[in-house]
C-alpha cells in the first residue's frame, strides 16, 4: 500500500457516469423527484425531534437568547448548504457528503465522512424514535390509555436517572416495577421499536409511496406549528407576558440571555440537531428528474422556511412561560398550553398529535438517506456488494434498509436521549465542515446556464476584517470573553481548549485566504461551523474519537484493498 492511495480521487465525471451502472440484481433508482417534493423531503427532515422536543432543554439552558443560537446555527447551515448545493449540482448522484469528499479530499476522507454520516442519520434517528415515544405515550394516556412506564422508557435513562437520584415519577415508577430477570430489569421503549419496524417497512416498499406519506405529513406539521406560533404569540402579547423575554436569573440581574452567552452555547446539540436535515436532500440526487438545478433550491428553501419557524417557536415558548420552568421538560410545545401556563387544553392535544406525525417524517427521510450512502459507497468497493442491491421489484436499495433498521432498532435497547443527540451532532458538525472545506478544495469552474452556481467573492481582505469586526464585538458585548480564555487551568478548560484551538483555525484561515484568495462563503461556512463545535464537551470528542478510529480500523483492513480504485483489486 502507498500513502498516496489513501487520497486517491474520484472525478466528477467518473460519479455520474458510474449513476446506477453497478447494480446488484436490480437496476436504477426511479427518477421521480421534483423541487417541491425536495423542499418537502427538507422540512420532513429538518422539522421534528429537535422543535417538538429539545428545544426545551436549550430554552432552559440559554433562556430566550438561544434565538441567537437558531441565528448563528442557521447562518452555518445556510453556508453549508450553499455548498452541499455547489457539489450537489456539479456531482448530481446519490451519496451526499461521503460522494462530494471523494472527488475533493480523496478516499480516506470519503469514508471518514461516510462514516461520521452513519451517526447523522441512523443514531440520530435513535433519538428521534425516542422523541416520538414520549409523545406518543403522552398522547395515548390523553385518551386514557396507559401503559407500563416500563414498556415506554429506554433502560439507560431509567437507569442514570435512578443513580442521579430523578424526582421524575415516571422513570422512578419504570425502575421500580419492572419485571427482573436475574440481575437484569425488563425496561425497553416498545413505541420506539415499533416506529423503526414500521419505517423500515415502508421506506423497504419503496419511494413513491413514501413520497406521498411524506408530503401529507410534511403539510400537516406546517398547519400546526403555524397555529402554535399564532394561538400562542397573540396570548403571550395580548397577556402582557413580554417580560417574560428578559428573564431575572439567579442572581436577579434581567436578561434577554439570562446565563450569559456560555449558557445559550450549552444548549449547541440540541439548537444544532433541530437543523440537521436539510443536508438529507442530497441523498435523494438520483431520485430527482433534474438534481443540478432542483436539488440546491430544495435545500436553501426548506432551510429558511425551518429558521423562521424555529425563530417565532423560541420566542412564542419564552414568552409564554419563564425559561426555568423548562428544566427536564421533553414535550415543550405541549407544555406552554398546560393548564398552569397558556391554559388551553385543546391545543395540547392537537400538539401532541403533530408531534407524532412530525417525527414520523423525520424517521422517513434519514431511514431513507442512509441506504443511499451505504449503495454509494458500496459501489466504490468500500463497503461489500450485497450493500448496492435494489429491490428488483421496489427498485429500493433492499439491504441496506434492512441493516440501517437494526443499526436503529438494536441501539434502542441500550442507549439513551442525551448520548444520542451529542453524538448525532458532534458528528454531523464535523462532516459539514469537511464539505465546506471540500469546497475550497476543487478547482473555481465558469457559470453555465441552467445549473447551480456558487457565487465567488474573493475572502483576501473580507475575510480578516470580518474577523477583527468579530473580535471587536465579542470583546465589547462580553468583556470576559477573551480576558477569560487566559487561564485554561480552572474547571472549564474542556470549553476553552476548543476555543483556542478555534481561534488559531481562525488566524491559519485568515493567511491561507489572504495568499489564495478563497471563495468568502465555504469558508463562512467552515468557521461557523467549527465554531459550532467548540460548545461540545470533552466526553463528545471522546466519544466520536473512538468512533472515527474503529472507522479507520475497518477502512484500512477492507476498503482500501476493496476500493474500486485499486488497480490491483480482485474482481468480486
Ligand atoms: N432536525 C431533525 C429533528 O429535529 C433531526 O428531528
Amino acid at each position: 500500500m502507498a500513502f498516496a492511495d489513501l487520497f486517491r480521487k474520484k472525478t466528477a465525471t467518473a460519479i455520474i457516469n458510474e449513476e446506477g451502472g453497478t447494480d446488484h440484481g436490480g437496476g436504477r433508482l426511479k427518477k421521480v423527484l421534483t423541487v417541491t417534493d425536495l423542499t418537502f423531503f427538507g422540512i420532513a427532515a429538518i422539522l421534528g425531534a429537535g422543535s417538538f422536543s429539545s428545544l426545551g432543554e436549550a430554552v432552559f439552558k440559554g433562556g430566550p437568547g438561544v434565538v441567537i443560537l437558531f441565528l448563528i446555527t442557521a447562518i452555518a447551515c445556510g453556508f453549508t448548504a450553499f455548498c452541499y448545493s455547489e457539489f450537489a449540482s456539479r456531482i448530481p448522484a446519490a451519496g451526499s457528503a461521503y460522494t462530494y469528499a471523494y472527488a475533493s479530499f480523496g478516499e480516506m476522507f470519503a469514508w471518514i465522512i461516510g462514516w461520521a454520516l452513519i451517526m447523522e442519520y441512523s443514531i440520530g434517528n435513535i433519538y428521534v424514535a425516542f422523541s416520538w415515544s414520549d409523545y406518543f405515550t403522552s398522547f395515548l394516556s390523553k385518551c386514557s390509555i396507559h401503559l407500563p412506564e416500563y414498556l415506554t422508557t429506554s433502560y439507560m435513562e431509567a437507569k442514570h436517572a435512578i443513580a442521579a437520584n430523578t424526582t421524575n415519577e415516571e422513570l422512578i415508577a419504570a425502575w421500580n416495577n419492572a419485571p427482573v430477570f436475574g440481575d437484569y430489569k425488563f425496561i425497553v421503549d416498545i413505541p420506539a421499536l415499533v416506529i423503526n419496524l414500521l419505517i423500515t417497512y415502508l421506506v423497504y416498499r419503496g419511494i413513491k409511496e413514501s413520497r406521498n406519506f411524506s408530503n401529507l405529513m410534511v403539510i400537516l406539521k406546517m398547519v400546526v406549528v403555524a397555529l402554535i406560533i399564532l394561538v400562542g404569540g397573540y396570548l403571550v402579547i395580548s397577556n402582557g407576558l413580554t417580560f417574560n423575554w428578559t428573564p431575572a436569573n439567579d442572581a436577579g440581574v434581567h436578561s434577554f440571555m439570562p446565563n450569559g452567552f456560555s449558557g445559550v452555547m450549552a444548549a449547541v446539540s440540541g439548537v444544532f440537531f433541530a437543523y440537521i436535515g436539510f443536508d438529507a436532500v442530497s441523498v435523494l440526487a438520483e431520485e430527482s428528474k433534474d438534481p443540478q438545478k432542483d436539488l440546491p433550491r430544495g435545500m436553501i428553501w426548506s432551510l429558511l422556511i425551518c429558521t423562521a419557524v424555529y425563530i417565532l417557536l423560541t420566542l412564542v415558548l419564552t414568552g409564554a412561560v419563564n425559561y426555568k420552568h423548562f428544566d427536564g421538560v421533553g414535550d415543550p410545545l405541549a407544555f406552554i398550553f398546560e393548564k398552569d401556563n397558556l391554559n388551553i387544553g385543546w391545543m395540547q392535544l392537537l400538539v401532541s398529535v403533530c408531534a407524532v406525525i412530525a417525527m414520523t417524517s423525520v424517521l422517513l427521510v434519514f431511514q431513507m438517506g442512509q441506504p443511499r450512502i451505504w449503495l454509494s459507497m458500496s459501489r466504490d468497493g468500500l463497503l461489500p456488494n450485497v450493500f448496492q442491491k435494489v429491490h428488483p421489484k421496489y427498485k429500493t436499495p433492499s439491504f441496506s434498509t434492512i441493516v440501517t433498521g437494526l443499526v436503529v432498532g438494536i441501539p434502542i435497547l441500550f442507549t439513551d436521549k442525551k448520548f444520542v443527540l451529542d453524538f448525532t451532532s458532534i458528528a454531523t458538525l464535523f462532516a459539514f465542515v469537511l464539505v465546506c472545506g471540500g469546497v475550497l478544495l476543487i478547482p473555481r469552474r465558469n457559470k453555465e446556464e441552467g445549473k447551480f452556481h456558487l457565487p465567488y467573492i474573493n475572502s483576501k481582505f473580507i475575510f480578516p476584517i470580518l474577523l477583527i469586526i468579530a473580535a471587536f464585538l465579542a470583546n465589547h458585548y462580553m468583556p470576559d470573553f477573551f480576558s477569560g480564555m487566559s487561564d485554561i487551568n480552572d474547571d472549564n478548560a474542556a470549553y476553552k481548549v476548543p476555543m483556542l484551538l478555534f481561534f488559531v483555525l481562525c488566524i491559519i484561515m485568515a493567511v491561507i485566504a489572504f495568499i489564495k484568495n478563497l471563495s468568502l462563503i465555504p469558508l463562512l461556512g467552515l468557521v461557523f461551523c467549527s465554531y459550532l463545535l467548540t460548545g461540545m464537551t470533552a466526553d463528545n470528542w471522546n466519544w466520536f474519537g473512538m468512533w472515527l478510529a474503529l472507522g479507520l480500523i475497518f477502512y484500512l483492513s477492507y476498503g482500501l484493498k476493496n476500493s474500486r480504485l485499486n488497480p490491483n483489486r480482485k474482481p468480486a
